[in-house]
């Protein structure tokens, strides 16, 4: 994980490379770093927290020159200056920051103990600079002595090097993690994604798997460089007083935009783009893969596509599916469910699949990301640039690819559209302004339910068939940005032991969808009042009484339901998580890019 930044030449590298790192931020804030080389020689700050933290250690004027810059999530040592990120070499002849995991780390440890050269921290990383230096030492130049480094290395990497001997120049190499390099026109950048390179980038090229990159001032000849386009870059949260809430208020703009694109004829993005390579005679089953709201993302979908194509579908977390090491079938469809495409778990999912011969398809927000230069075919989600570490609309966009994908399988099998799909057409459009009216018209009923339940220390969400997904992605959010613990329970099984927890102390979350299981949801609203257990229900009911808070939300075709009660729990977690004063777009321990197994 982590995020990296580095740049050649500007007249403020300090600025530069601050204003870089709080676009990385997502990916690891629990310690930060900058090494620059100007006329002074190498200076490392570093400092334990956030990026405001280390900038607030930085010279208060401009610093001319160039540097790198690191923001840290923990894997190999804990949260210190120490084990942060720029390492230095035993000889302090270069700066080194790195993203990724180093596998043989004690092997390697070994080896630069035989040199004499022991390591001052407790990070894998570290390693790699007294490699470099000891290789410089031995007369190789900077990016031959990264070649032979690297070459020790079994694991995944980005990283970049900078010498004391060489100013206004970064030496850059990847293998699995990704880096891309961008030109201003001035300077060139280099960080881990496309919205940390400087907005005034107006070209970006990728470093390939075990390319290393020598970046100077000069544009790097011979790339592959493509057009950076404005929607890829980085927005800010506006009048939000965070990212998370701005996101959940973004859904209205950005269900509007998958919709028009992906359940259109002939729009870009349309099924006539992203299902050009794929065989439906020959696809008779779905299989979703995905990783914590990217995996319960699947599983809506799959029951989407189980409903409308009557096609079998199932979903199951990337890393478990590796894990079986599974039988791949070659009648069944894989969908790689991504919001970064960088999750290493669902990369190595892709990457075992693609040595089968089977369709793959991916879901990926991250245009250019790893996952979609991989896939064959890809569907992007189209919900723009997602800051805050929960994921919230995105979430809802594969939900929605998951309805464009069903209904593809379906147009294509039944030839004719049947009435459900005609149904569906009709009732699409309409969603964005179902959620604009949920968000508007529900927030304060729903901040008062957040209210009510914000002191209990203990929560179930509990759904049934295509809710019970809904109800996981629910406990989980608010477990991830409110620190409450919630486990989802599918309704039914509430009776077979989970109910044994239920007192005045539990809140039970029960997600009621607008289907014939009303009555079944009234009565166990009242088998967990009967045991004193608090309540409150999120219905697609309209009419249905359950004798318990009740937020009943605006009403769609059934299909939609579950994109609207997802919607109403992602307000729920936020105002149950602000009311906790907690920091909702940098919640504890977590990152956005989990780009480690
Ligand atoms: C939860 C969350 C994570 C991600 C998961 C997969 O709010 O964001 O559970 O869904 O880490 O990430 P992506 O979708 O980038 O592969």
């Amino acid at each position: 994980m982590c995020g990296i930044a580095g740049i050649a030449g500007i007249h403020d590298i300090r600025q530069a490379l601050t204003t870089a790192l709080e676009r990385l931020e997502y990916r690891g804030y629990d310690s930060a770093g900058m090494a620059i080389h100007s006329a002074g020689g190498i200076d490392v700050r570093k400092s334990v927290g956030s990026v405001a933290t280390l900038a607030a250690t930085l010279p208060p004027e401009p610093v001319p020159g160039s540097g790198i810059a690191h923001t840290r999530w923990a894997t190999h040592g804990a949260p210190s200056t120490r084990n942060a990120h720029p390492h230095l070499s035993y000889d302090a002849s270069i700066a080194i920051v790195h993203n990724g995991t180093i596998r043989n780390i004690a092997e390697l440890r070994g080896e630069l103990d035989d040199l004499g050269v022991s390591a001052v921290s407790d990070t894998d990383s570290e390693v790699l600079a007294h490699l470099v230096a000891w290789h410089r030492g031995q007369g190789a130049d900077t990016e031959t002595a990264l070649r032979l480094a690297l070459a020790r290395v079994d694991g995944d990497y980005a990283v970049l090097v900078i010498a004391a001997d060489r100013p206004g120049t970064l030496v850059a190499a990847a293998d699995g993690s990704p880096l891309l390099i961008g030109v201003d026109g001035r300077a060139v950048h280099i960080a881990s994604d496309r919205a940390a390179l400087a907005s005034e980038c107006t070209h970006y090229s990728h470093v390939l798997d075990g390319e290393v990159v020598t970046i100077t001032t000069a544009v790097p000849a011979g790339r592959d460089w493509k057009p950076a386009s404005r929607e890829s870059g980085w927005q800010g949260k506006g009048s939000y007083p965070n990212f998370l809430l701005k996101e959940i208020n973004d859904q209205p703009r950005t269900t509007r935009a998958a919709i028009s694109a992906l359940f259109s004829p002939i729009a870009p993005g349309s099924p006539a783009d992203w299902s050009a390579t794929l065989d439906r005679p020959s696809i008779k089953r779905v299989r979703f893969l995905g990783c914590g709201s990217s995996y319960y993302a699947g599983e809506v979908s799959a029951s989407f596509v189980e409903q409308l194509a009557r096609v079998p579908a199932a979903a199951e977390p990337a890393a478990e599916f590796i894990q079986r090491r599974p039988v791949v079938e070659p009648d069944c469809l894989y969908v790689l469910i991504s919001q970064s495409g960088e999750t290493l778990d669902t990369l190595h999912a892709h990457r075992y699949l693609r040595r089968h011969p089977v369709q793959t398809l991916s879901f990926v927000n991250v245009v250019g990301s790893s996952l979609d230069r991989d896939s064959g075919a890809s569907i992007h989600l189209r919900a723009d640039k997602e800051v805050s570490v929960a994921s919230t609309k995105v979430v809802t966009n594969m939900q929605i690819a998951g309805l464009a994908l069903a209904a593809w399988l379906a147009r294509a099998d039944y030839g004719a559209r049947s009435a459900e799909l005609l149904e569906l057409d009709l009732a699409l459009p309409i969603l964005p302004t179902i959620l604009a009216d949920l968000l508007a018209g529900k927030d304060a009923e729903i901040r008062a339910a957040a209210e009510s339940v914000h002191a209990y220390r203990s929560m179930y969400y509990l759904g049934r068939g295509a809710s019970w997904p809904v109800a996981r992605e629910g406990a989980q959010k608010i477990k991830e940005i409110s620190y409450i613990h919630a486990e989802a329970y599918q309704s039914s099984e509430l009776k077979h032991g989970p109910l044994a927890l239920v007192d005045p102390e539990h809140v039970s979350v029960v997600v009621a969808a607008n289907d014939d299981s009303g009555n079944q949801d009234a009565t166990l609203v009242s088998q967990i009042q009967a045991r004193a257990g608090n309540v409150v229900v999120f219905s697609q009911h309209q009419t249905c009484e359950f004798g318990a808070t009740t937020i009943r939300l605006p009403a769609i075709h059934p299909l939609l339901d579950h994109i609207v009660m997802g919607v109403a729990l992602q307000l729920f977690a936020y105002h149950t998580a602000t009311i906790l004063d907690r920091d909702v777009d940098r919640p504890r321990n977590l990152a956005k890019s989990v780009t480690v197994e």
